[in-house]
């Protein structure tokens, strides 16, 4: 079953992610435009667009533990993830920026250093820009594969930020933003138990 499906979509190419994950983007654009959005849209469009990065942040980092314990191979995809993740907390920041703190900077400094929640959501934008950066082929030659990987490490402090920040945006405590929480901790701890497995495995004394 699994087999057919990875030989299924070794024949898929990447680029239709592109449009599919573009989808929610234009359905925002509509209901802004015809008022779909309710009573506050900045907030909604605000809402929105953070929530979808966080969700597309997971599903990038879900790659490696269901190729590894579910056999599913995604990895062509998680490029186009990772950035469709960027461009829609690029997006939920530039929406605050402009519309919501209507780039009023000494505010925005303000926000900055004295909302932990902004500080924290600014923390995770900061990581999420290398990877963005170096998400292409010229950056993974020129940086050699081990850095690069090591680099993209930096994907699980990010979502760790990501889901900080929502559990802070969010009044007392609501299970949506726990949800995402304990998503993203198992699967930071997936990964940490399969590099450690790795690294177990190669210095093991039969495996030399
Ligand atoms: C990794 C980066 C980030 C992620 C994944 C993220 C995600 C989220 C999520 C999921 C929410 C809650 C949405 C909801 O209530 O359904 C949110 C809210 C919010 N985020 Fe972010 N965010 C990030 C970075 C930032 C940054 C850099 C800023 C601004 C400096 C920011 C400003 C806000 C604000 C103001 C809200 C509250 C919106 C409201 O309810 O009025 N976020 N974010």
């Amino acid at each position: 079953m699994i087999q057919s499906l990875n030989s299924t979509l070794r024949r898929v190419p990447a680029w239709p992610l592109y449009i599919v994950g573009l989808a929610p983007l234009l359905w925002l654009v509509w209901l802004l435009s015809t008022g779909g959005l309710g009573v506050d849209p900045v907030k909604a469009l605000e809402q929105n667009l953070g929530d979808t990065g966080l969700k597309l942040i997971i599903a990038g980092l879900a790659v490696t533990p269901l190729r590894k314990y579910a056999g599913l191979n995604l990895i062509k995809f998680r490029r186009a993830l990772g950035l469709l993740a960027f461009l829609y907390v690029t997006l939920h920041l530039t929406v605050w920026l402009v519309l919501d703190i209507q780039l009023r900077w000494g505010e925005i400094w303000t926000d900055i250093t004295k909302r932990p929640y902004i500080t924290i959501g600014m923390a995770g934008f900061a990581m999420l820009l290398p990877l963005a950066i170096t998400s292409n082929n010229y950056s993974v030659r020129k940086l050699g594969a081990a850095t690069w990987r090591k680099l993209h490490w930096l994907t699980y402090p990010a979502a760790l930020a990501g889901a900080i920040h929502y559990v802070m945006v969010v009044k007392g405590w609501q299970i949506t933003p726990m949800i995402y929480f304990a998503v993203v901790a198992q699967l930071l701890l997936m990964r940490v138990k399969l590099s450690r497995g790795r690294m177990l495995a190669r210095f093991a004394p039969d495996s030399r």
